[in-house]
């Protein structure tokens, strides 16, 4: 065989949305755009069914000097001046925590650049990673290429977060095998919407820090959609203050993306912020990081970061990126509001919501094939997950919605029934 032994069976993901998005370019061609419901692209539309970026980012992005542009960034760990700005935004009023601890930040090709470089460097193959059992499918992809098995955390008991599940899992693998990698994806998880209370992440890092008495404990929190949790800037970040002063034996690494903060998807930006109350800790990972991304992707492209920076150390550029954001997140608010409200008025179940890009309505792998089936055949769209259908209140309108909520209660009623 010709390609490697770790990649001959690797996992493909259930839904591809490209192939389901390029079926929908043609029934808009047939039908027009009013007849399609588009709820599958994890990125911002407008009301007007646009992809957008923030005019404050598009402008910022096109004042940036060629030098800024097109050369090289200055080192494979990104600018001192983007670390700083990262860490900051990242941390936000909670930095005052970490006073004592030693934070480690890396520039990486978006938030999939700073999970690989977790994976890679944290991991070897054979090794067990904890993912939630309704997940971001690409994560089985990272597992699965560096040879890592997947065990999956039960994310919910009826209406509530599973912490019990979670945590007896965390323990177990610590006792078995000495070595716990945990992935959440946190806040306003993908595909789900849910983020864990402080009450809940209190749960979580206690295990983590019972697992750390058998063995080396990773957390990595991708936090991916940081910024439009429904809760607020200061909320979104509270648990982050529990990472501060863990065992020496337990590395914390949040995985930051500019593409859904800053909407700039395909800049390809991100960061790794690496906590630890161990200074050796953070010396190897930035030196691990460093190798890993010379390895991969040499540097970062140097106008997305200095873009981030100028957004965030310039007040009034910063002042308009909330006011832009804070509009989004209205329509997002929006959109939820209305999709839960016609779903419990017609029946139809979903996933605990708490904020964000999307939700799940849970069904079991055939009915969601023959529902994603018979949801085209009216001209609608909706990405199949495993164990469901994701919701992306991104995408679509909120005039769109409530019949969205119908399609998709009468389709599951018509392919149960059959
Ligand atoms: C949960 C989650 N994590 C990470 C990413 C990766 O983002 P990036 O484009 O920065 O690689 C995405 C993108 O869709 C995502 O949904």
């Amino acid at each position: 065989m010709l390609i490697s032994q770790r990649l001959k069976d690797v996992y493909m993901p259930t839904g591809d949305a490209f192939s389901l998005m390029s079926d929908l370019r043609i029934t808009e061609k047939t039908y027009g755009r009013d007849a399609v419901i588009e709820s599958v692209l994890g990125c911002f539309l407008d009301e007007d069914e646009n992809l957008i970026s923030m005019d404050v980012v598009n402008e910022t992005y096109k004042n940036l000097s060629s030098v800024d542009l097109f050369s090289y960034a200055a080192s494979i760990t990104g600018p001192n001046d983007y670390r700083e700005s990262v860490k900051k935004h990242v941390l936000g009023d909670h930095i005052e925590y970490f006073a004592n601890s030693h934070i480690g930040v890396v520039a990486t090709v978006g938030g999939s650049g700073a999970i690989s470089n977790v994976i890679k460097g944290y991991t070897d193959p054979g090794q067990t990673i904890l993912l939630p059992n309704y997940v971001w499918e690409p994560y089985k992809i990272f597992a699965q290429s560096n040879g890592l098995n997947c065990e999956f955390y039960t994310l919910f008991d009826g209406d509530q977060f599973f912490v019990n599940d979670l945590v007896g899992r965390i323990i177990k693998i610590a006792q078995q095998h000495h070595k716990v990698i945990l992935m959440i994806n946190d806040p306003c998880q993908n595909p789900t919407g849910y983020s864990l209370s402080f009450e809940e992440w209190e749960q979580v890092v206690q295990a983590l820090k019972v697992a750390a008495q058998y063995g080396d404990v990773i957390l990595l929190d991708d936090v991916a959609y940081l910024d439009y949790d429904f809760r607020g800037h200061s909320e979104a970040r509270r648990h982050f203050r529990l990472l501060a002063h863990l065992p020496e034996n337990i590395l914390s690494v949040i995985a930051f993306s500019i593409s859904k903060s800053l909407t700039c998807y395909g800049l390809r930006v991100g960061a790794e912020i690496a906590i630890s109350s161990s200074k050796k800790v953070i010396d190897d990972f930035n030196r691990v990081s460093s190798v890993l991304g010379r390895s991969t992707w040499s540097t970062v492209p140097r106008g997305g970061m200095d873009l981030f920076v100028k957004l965030h150390e310039d007040e009034n550029l910063f002042a308009k990126l909330k006011t832009e954001r804070d509009r989004i997140i209205a329509i997002l608010k929006e959109r939820a509001k209305i999709f839960l409200e016609e779903a419990k008025n017609i029946g139809l179940y979903h996933l605990p919501f708490r904020g964000g890009f999307f939700l799940t309505v849970p069904m079991w792998p055939e009915l969601t094939k023959a529902v994603v089936q018979d949801l085209k055949r009216k001209n609608v769209f909706v990405l199949p997950i495993e164990g469901g259908l994701r919701i992306a209140l991104c995408s679509a309108p909120t005039r769109k919605l409530r019949l969205l909520a119908q399609h998709i209660r009468d389709s599951i009623e018509k392919c149960q029934s059959r």
